[in-house]
């Protein structure tokens, strides 16, 4: 069984080149320059241990070039496709296009499909899918355009996020706001910098929990992950920004520190569970995703954001997870391959 473990990483070998281009202060460059070279490592890694399980793994990686992808699947013509491609030409939104073309080309893939990464890329839509569906989500409004005196109707703090992005980008300390005036400021910011809508949500002061799921016969919830912003300074506001998610420099990297399991009662721990099932399922996942929670003082949960194929690297939340569960790498990469293999 052949596995083609594709993924989409041109900065590594062009970095040089294009560096300037890739300056802008928000491009998820930024985050592949502070992790460096190891990104490369990390997916031979993931060959290395799918061959350790017995399939024929190798690695490919597309460069931001299209044809890369056309020419090694004519030659090589892998069973299977390990999909970890997330971001094509700098748009996170053509992730899910990579889906349609394994699907037409009728090649099993891992992972998400087509209907669930688009639906999931836009953070109005998978919460209108959610809230519609009585799964309880932060008061939110989309903004496409700033009219005078435009209304916004939600309580501060809020927070205001691109619509489209991942991986915390544009999300920065300024973007909680705590009156409309400042939400306005960072909704133009939004708006003129990143070319499409805003999101603006109400602030769910609380605890954060990543929930990871993966598929095999049935649905597994693994230990659920906590982030511990106990040490987070002062001046900071609690929230994996894009410094605390990939600055490893920074303190809120250093004072965003995961726990696993988070400890949570047992009636609460069972609700978060079952609720990280209900949006799996809701909004279409398969093969292994991540459900991001906060809770309230009340123990009220409310769903910031589902991930289709979260980050699997081997120092990410949701490995973590699942070794907690009592699975190695390689048990995780197998499984997502036969959950690929097995759907019909
Ligand atoms: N409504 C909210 N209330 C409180 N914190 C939030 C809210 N929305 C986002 N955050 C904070 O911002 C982080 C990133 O937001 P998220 O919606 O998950 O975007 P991304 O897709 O970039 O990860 C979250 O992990 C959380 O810390
Ligand atoms: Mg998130």
């Amino acid at each position: 069984m052949k596995v083609a473990v594709v993924f989409n990483e041109p900065y590594t070998q062009l970095f040089d080149p294009y560096a300037s281009k890739c300056s802008e202060q928000f491009k998820l460059s930024e985050a592949y320059k502070m992790r460096g070279n190891d990104i490369i490592a990390e997916y031979e890694l993931i060959s290395e241990c799918l061959r350790k399980k017995g399939f024929e793994a190798y690695n490919l990686n597309i460069l931001d070039d299209f044809n890369i992808l056309l020419t090694d699947l004519e030659k090589n013509k892998p069973d299977i496709i390990f999909n970890l491609v997330e971001i094509y030409k700098d748009r996170a939104g053509l992730e899910k296009n990579f889906a349609s073309f394994f699907k037409l080309l009728n090649i099993p893939f891992t992972g998400g499909t087509t209907k669930n990464l688009g639906i999931c890329q836009n953070k109005y839509l998978s919460k209108q899918i959610l809230a519609a569906n009585g799964i309880s989500v932060p008061k939110f409004k989309c903004i496409s355009r700033i009219e005078e005196n435009c209304e916004i109707d939600i309580n501060y703090p809020a927070i205001v996020k691109p619509v489209s992005e991942d991986g915390s980008i544009g999300i920065d300390d300024d973007s909680v706001v705590r009156n409309y005036d400042k939400a306005i400021e960072k909704i133009n910011f939004i708006l003129n910098n990143f070319k499409q809508p805003a999101i603006i949500e109400e602030f769910i002061d609380g605890r954060e929990l990543n929930v990871s799921i993966i598929e095999s016969d049935d649905l597994i919830v693994l230990p659920i992950s906590e982030i511990d912003f106990s040490d987070m300074p002062e001046n900071f506001n609690k929230i994996v920004g894009f410094n605390a998610k990939w600055n490893s420099e920074h303190q809120c990297y250093k004072k965003t520190i995961p726990i696993c399991p988070a400890k949570l009662t047992k009636e609460i721990e069972k609700k978060v569970k079952e609720t990280a099932i209900n949006c799996f399922k809701l909004l279409q996942c398969s093969g292994y995703a991540r459900v991001d929670i906060r809770l309230d003082e009340n123990g009220n949960i409310f769903i910031l954001e589902v991930n289709p194929n979260p980050d699997l690297s081997l120092d990410a939340g949701f490995f973590r997870a699942a070794k907690m569960y009592g699975y190695s790498y390689s048990d995780v990469l197998e499984i997502i391959v036969k959950n690929a293999l097995n759907r019909t």
